[in-house]
């Protein structure tokens, strides 16, 4: 009691929750995401003429540009160029040595970044298409005075293309050349002196003419204009293979339908050279890709290389320009298994890195010799592109490839070391769950077993259980030395893993991938399982149980995969009814909801309830009783839609079940488990009404209805003890009502008077159903800064630390735990609080709500997309885990009442051993003395 007490104490103790700077990165992490990386718009580059060193700039197919530092992996700026409206392209990125910009299109908009840290230069809209291609223009032009190059791009629309030579510095368009003919707008690439813009015909029975167009560079008028007849060979845009961007490697080439030979064209002459392919495999050829340099001084040496079900092979080629002659130099021999190229420039010597599952060779485009090779370690996932950055010291060569993989996994391997990974497809994480560590859940399991046993054979099981604990002893004793010596010599902050604070988490992704990451290491990877071949996977719940967890699908499948692992141990099929959640119940059932708010079966524990909402916006409620219709149901008033509902954490432990007030009267909280909040909106008078209901019996316990609300805006609800909160966007109604994002706070208590239990006082438990009493409720509503896109609470062991209200930011991405003090509906409005009621920790009522600095769990991260924050109890009462994601992912402990339970980091236990041994030492050495003064003054005296 009295440590319950001590607890209680320390849990009033201001919320001042800032964490120190030692602990960033420590306690929390932080994955900034993305997307899969495009392989065409993926390169290394150096942002500033004065330095060697080198950044990976990529744009993602969520067409976020971001620069990487291929140190570590860490991202060091990204822009999202994708932009509401705008139809979606693929997105392009261009950028070249020694220019300080890299300009990336996505859809109709072309920007311009730069590129040592991400600011905007300028950004274009064009109405008439979206971005087909882009390219710098690697001259510069006599008289430019920036550094900027002007750049090439190509706009295709409905049967229209245009080539734009805009402005390096301003975006402005300096001339533009239009066609109209419908065909299909491809490529440009540059020369010295011209603009080539490559169009596909359509051909008259079938296939692709290849037409090119010459433009003057300077006035972009048209100078000449070409057709190569390749409508045999070109039935889909796709099938050309290469289109050489500019002089380093001026080529178009293309393969025939059968694989058996490559067609070449020098862009501005007509001949078109074949090639015949040399197939040394006894496969067929699945994919040719082709790989030349982009570096304007290069050799023109281009690489084709051979991929089929098996291995893989590559040709190197050589261009004489002055006879527009393709000749074969070498090849690199079959190698069975997987296998990427990757091109890179130093001067004008072209190097092949070439990374297969066992080695990573580099070769010389001028000769077959072997410059480099390393043994890698074999990676489970395909490769399926790669970029390389070589770097010559005489004759050594040194290299560095990021390797893009299957999944969106991206992986940098430098001389055949792995020396990181980023896990692009957790941007797509839909669901997530904490696991239990193992040891735990088998004392759970054993104690249940105790619990259901009779008294004599709960005491055998109990003994039986410490006798066979037994055998760890040695083990233990063996290891008491080093842990005692770890703990006094390490702090205390990376001390807590046994106290639950570094539980895994499994991550469920829309692209049927399986994630366990470790939140007590950085959130790293543990493993990730390909579990479904899809781009939806309709994730809807992942339950653990000991040792394995559960991942529960839409369709009604399920899969179930080894929590240490991820090895897939079995799945279900799927059923043939679309379910909008499953829940899973106590007894390890599961039990889904239909659309239309159905259920798909029974729940065998007949006192439970059940509150569902359909597709048509109505709330069904349902007993363990009757599985095939509601008990009741609800249908919110004046054409208001349900969307979304709302209850109690599963894990919602109330601490105390009154609340003190100043003068020591007690006000009782309305405590009911079985309470739903349920959101409606009419979106056509723009109103909201959040109606409070009891879940046993359909009676709406408490209604509160909203004007002027934005229903575009996100609606954000949560509940918890004896409270609920919500937010949403209004307008002004009337003179009482307030322009912006609003927060409303309720408490619900069960009589307005203190000491006064009100009509539950006499009827002692629930059981009077019809006549349950309405709450109490007292509610303030504060105006915030910004939208809040998901709300939760944070969670702890004991619920007597004081609870969080978490906010996720979508607009400043970032996550906010407002503490609950400073929500407290009960504070004085329009005046100061009295001494009774500072005594309880209220203040003065201020109508406008400020993100206090000291809140933000994500500090100065920018966590951008987050869609869903969880939050999970510890062992330790002061802690709680929170995960974020949904776009990043985000992790932390929040310690609202400040870590009451845990020695601090500038606790030394070293000094403080230190100082008893000194006071030992000490009291031998003076102890003798001080007797001896004392028999001295006796003597004295006498
Ligand atoms: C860049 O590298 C070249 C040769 O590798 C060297 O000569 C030059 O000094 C380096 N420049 C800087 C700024 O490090
Ligand atoms: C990028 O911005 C667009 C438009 O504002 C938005 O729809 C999209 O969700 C953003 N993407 C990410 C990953 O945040
Ligand atoms: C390559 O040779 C194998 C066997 O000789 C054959 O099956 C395959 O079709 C050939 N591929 C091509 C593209 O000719
Ligand atoms: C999971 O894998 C581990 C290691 O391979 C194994 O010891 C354990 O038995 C597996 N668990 C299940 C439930 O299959
Ligand atoms: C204690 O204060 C509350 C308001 O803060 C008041 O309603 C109540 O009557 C007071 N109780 C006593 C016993 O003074």
């Amino acid at each position: 009691m009295r440590l319950q007490a001590a607890l209680f104490v320390a849990a009033c103790v201001s919320p001042a929750a800032a964490i120190y700077r030692d602990e960033v990165n420590h306690i929390d992490f932080h994955h900034a995401l993305l997307g899969a990386p495009s392989p065409d718009s993926t390169f290394f580059l150096k942002p500033s003429s004065a330095s060697n060193a080198s950044l990976l700039y990529t744009i993602s197919d969520k067409s976020i540009l971001g620069a990487v530092n291929p140190r570590d992996g860490a991202v060091l700026w990204r822009q999202n160029l994708s932009r509401a409206g705008s139809p979606a392209g693929a997105g392009i990125l261009r950028g070249s040595d020694g220019n300080n910009a890299v300009v990336g299109a996505a859809g109709q908009y072309i920007s311009s970044w730069t590129a040592q840290d991400g600011k905007l230069i300028w950004e274009n809209q064009f109405l008439d298409g979206v971005v087909a291609d882009l390219e710098l223009l690697e001259l510069e032009e006599a008289g430019a005075t920036s550094g900027t190059r002007d750049t090439l791009a190509l706009i295709s629309g409905e049967g229209t293309g245009a080539v734009r030579r805009l402005d390096g510095a301003s975006g402005e368009i300096k001339w533009e050349h239009k066609d109209e003919s419908g065909d299909v707008a491809f490529q440009v690439s540059s020369s010295p002196t011209e603009v080539f813009y490559i169009s596909l015909q359509s051909a008259l029975l079938k296939g692709y003419k290849i037409k090119v167009t010459a433009l003057d560079l300077v006035t972009g008028r048209q100078t000449r204009q070409y057709t190569l007849n390749s409508e045999n060979d070109i039935p889909t845009p796709e099938s050309v293979l290469f289109v050489g961007a500019n002089v380093a490697s001026p080529l178009i080439a293309w393969a025939d339908k059968t694989h058996k030979t490559i067609k070449v064209n020098v862009i501005g002459t007509k001949q078109v050279q074949t090639i015949n392919i040399e197939n040394t495999s006894d496969h067929e050829i699945r994919q040719i890709t082709i790989h030349a340099p982009h570096k304007l001084n290069s050799l023109p040496h281009f690489l084709v290389h051979y991929v089929t079900d098996n291995g893989a092979w590559a040709d190197v080629y050589h261009v004489d320009l002055k006879s527009s002659a393709v000749s074969k130099a070498y090849q690199l021999p079959y190698i069975q298994g997987q296998s990427v190229v990757a091109t890179s420039s130093i001067d004008a010597n072209v190097y092949f890195t070439r990374i297969t599952d066992s080695e990573a060779v580099i070769v010389s485009s001028a000769s077959h010799g072997i410059l480099g090779r390393w043994n890698v370690e074999t990676s489970s996932e395909a490769a399926f592109s790669a970029i390389s950055e070589v770097i010559a010291k005489g004759k050594n060569v040194a290299v560095r490839a990021a390797v893009l993989r299957e999944a969106g996994a991206w992986e940098l391997i430098r001389n055949g070391q792995t020396e990181w990974t980023r896990h692009e497809a957790l941007i797509d994480a839909v669901a997530a769950t904490w696991v239990e560590a193992e040891v735990q859940e088998n004392l759970v399991h054993e104690l249940e077993v105790e619990g259901h046993e009779s008294m004599v054979g709960a005491y055998l099981h109990r003994v039986k259980r410490h006798a066979r604990d037994l055998q760890y002893l040695p083990e233990w004793l063996k290891e008491l030395p080093q842990r005692i010596l770890s703990s006094i010599l390490t702090d205390e902050v990376t001390n807590l893993d046994s106290f639950g604070v570094s539980k895994p988490v499994i991550v469920a992704t829309k692209s049927g991938r399986v994630y366990a990451l470790n939140t007590g290491k950085q959130g790293s990877v543990m493993w990730n399982t390909q579990v479904e071949k899809t781009s939806e996977w309709d994730v809807k719940s992942i339950v653990t149980r000991p040792g394995e967890v559960t991942v529960y699908i839409g369709d009604g499948s399920s899969v179930t995969v080894n929590v240490s692992t991820g090895e897939v141990i079995s799945r279900s099929v799927p059923t043939d009814v679309k379910l909008q959640a499953i829940l899973s119940l106590e007894n390890q059932e599961t039990i889904g909801i239909k659309e239309d708010g159905s259920l798909t079966g029974a729940f065998a524990d007949a006192a439970a309830f059940l509150v569902t909402t359909s597709a048509d916006g109505h709330v069904l409620g349902w007993s363990g009783r009757d599985s095939k219709s509601p008990v009741w149901e609800f249908v919110p008033p004046s054409g208001q839609k349900v969307i979304s509902a709302t209850s109690r954490p599963a894990h919602d432990p109330v601490a105390s079940i009154g609340k003190v007030l100043g003068n020591r009267s007690v006000l009782y909280k309305y405590l009911n488990l079985n309470l739903a909040l349920v959101t409606a909106v009419n979106e056509k008078d723009h109103t909201a009404g959040f109606y409070l209901l009891d879940g046993v019996s359909g009676n709406v316990l408490y209604a509160a209805n909203q004007a002027g609300v934005d229903p575009s805006q996100p609606i954000a609800s949560v509940m918890t003890e004896n409270w609920f909160a919500y937010s949403f966007f209004g307008d002004v109604v009337d003179e009482s009502s307030a322009k912006g994002y609003q927060l409303v706070v309720s408490e619900l208590y069960e009589s307005s008077a203190p000491n006064d239990r009100g009509p539950l006082d006499a009827a002692g438990n629930y059981s009077a159903v019809d006549s349950l009493p309405l709450p109490h409720v007292i509610s303030q509503a504060f105006v915030i800064p910004e939208p809040i896109s998901q709300m939760a609470v944070t969670q702890t062991r004991q619920g007597i630390t004081t609870r969080q209200l978490l906010c996720a930011l979508p607009e400043s991405n970032s996550i906010v735990g407002i503490p609950r003090p400073v929500l407290d509906p009960r504070r004085p409005v329009d005046r100061d609080a009295t001494t009774a009621e500072a005594e309880e920790g209220l203040f003065r009522y201020a109508p406008f709500l400020e993100f206090d600095g000291k809140w933000y769990l994500t500090h100065s991260r920018d966590v951008s997309g987050i869609k869903t924050v969880l939050s999970e109890p510890t062992l330790l009462e002061s802690t709680s885990l929170i995960f974020a994601f949904g776009g990043d992912i985000f992790g932390t402990r929040a310690t609202p009442s400040q870590a009451f339970d845990v020695l601090g980091k500038s606790f030394s236990k070293l000094q403080l051993v230190l100082t008893v041994v000194a006071c030992a030492v000490g009291v031998t050495f003076l102890a003798p003395m001080a007797r001896k003064k004392q028999v001295n003054l006796l003597w004295k005296a006498n």
